[in-house]
């Protein structure tokens, strides 16, 4: 017998979040290499090139997806729009996943990242079995907060200084969000 390795699929009303391909690299390099986007993220550089989206594509597609998830956002009409994901799920985090995202700036304002992060988490506690899910946003970034708001992350009060590679490994102020299935 031989196992199969599906990678998750979730369908929303507009957005897909699949899996990446190598195809995918010049799209993602052309919407991250913007410091709106990444210097809102702690783990994106500035500049961003074709080959950190193809390195990022390959990590990506070696996921272990007990522990991490990674898709690009694919909207019905414009192709890739984003990227979202999970990370450390894991003994070293307490089994509490990470959520991280980002929009294309051409994208922002139209309610994407809301519908991407309600229908991921809806895989989080239908698929994945997790009943826990942590989020950080600089506090410098209320239109994150916003979005995870309207997804049903509530803050926990505590500010962690998170250094952000975009800004040059600048510590910035993080406001700390979680949400229970
Ligand atoms: C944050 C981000 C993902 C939002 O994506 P988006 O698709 O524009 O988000 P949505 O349209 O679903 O929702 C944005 C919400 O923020 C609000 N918003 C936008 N700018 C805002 C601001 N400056 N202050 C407060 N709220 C703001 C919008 O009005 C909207 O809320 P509403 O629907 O209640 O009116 C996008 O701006 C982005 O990718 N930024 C850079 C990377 C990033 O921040 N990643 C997250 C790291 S924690």
């Amino acid at each position: 017998m031989c196992a199969v390795e599906i990678t998750p699929v979730v369908s929303t009303e507009r957005l897909i979040l699949r899996g990446p391909v190598i195809t995918d690299a010049p799209a993602i390099a052309g919407l991250v290499n913007d410091r709106n986007v990444s210097g809102m993220t702690g783990m994106i550089p500035h500049p961003y090139g074709l080959s950190d989206a193809e390195a990022w594509i390959s990590r990506a597609q070696a996921n272990d997806w007990d522990r991490d998830a990674n898709w690009v956002i694919e909207h019905q009409n414009f192709g890739v729009v984003g990227g979202i994901g999970f990370k450390g799920a894991g003994a070293q985090n307490n089994g509490r996943p990470e959520i991280g995202y980002w929009l294309g700036r051409p994208f922002w304002n139209r309610g994407y990242a809301t519908e991407a992060v309600r229908g991921a988490l809806k895989w989080v506690k239908r698929d994945w079995r997790k009943n826990v899910v942590v989020a950080g946003h600089f506090a410098d970034n209320p239109a994150s907060g916003q979005v995870l708001c309207k997804a049903g992350f509530l803050y926990t009060g505590d500010v962690e200084l998170r250094p952000s590679a975009a800004r040059g490994g600048a510590e910035v102020p993080t406001r700390m969000m979680v949400w229970l299935a």
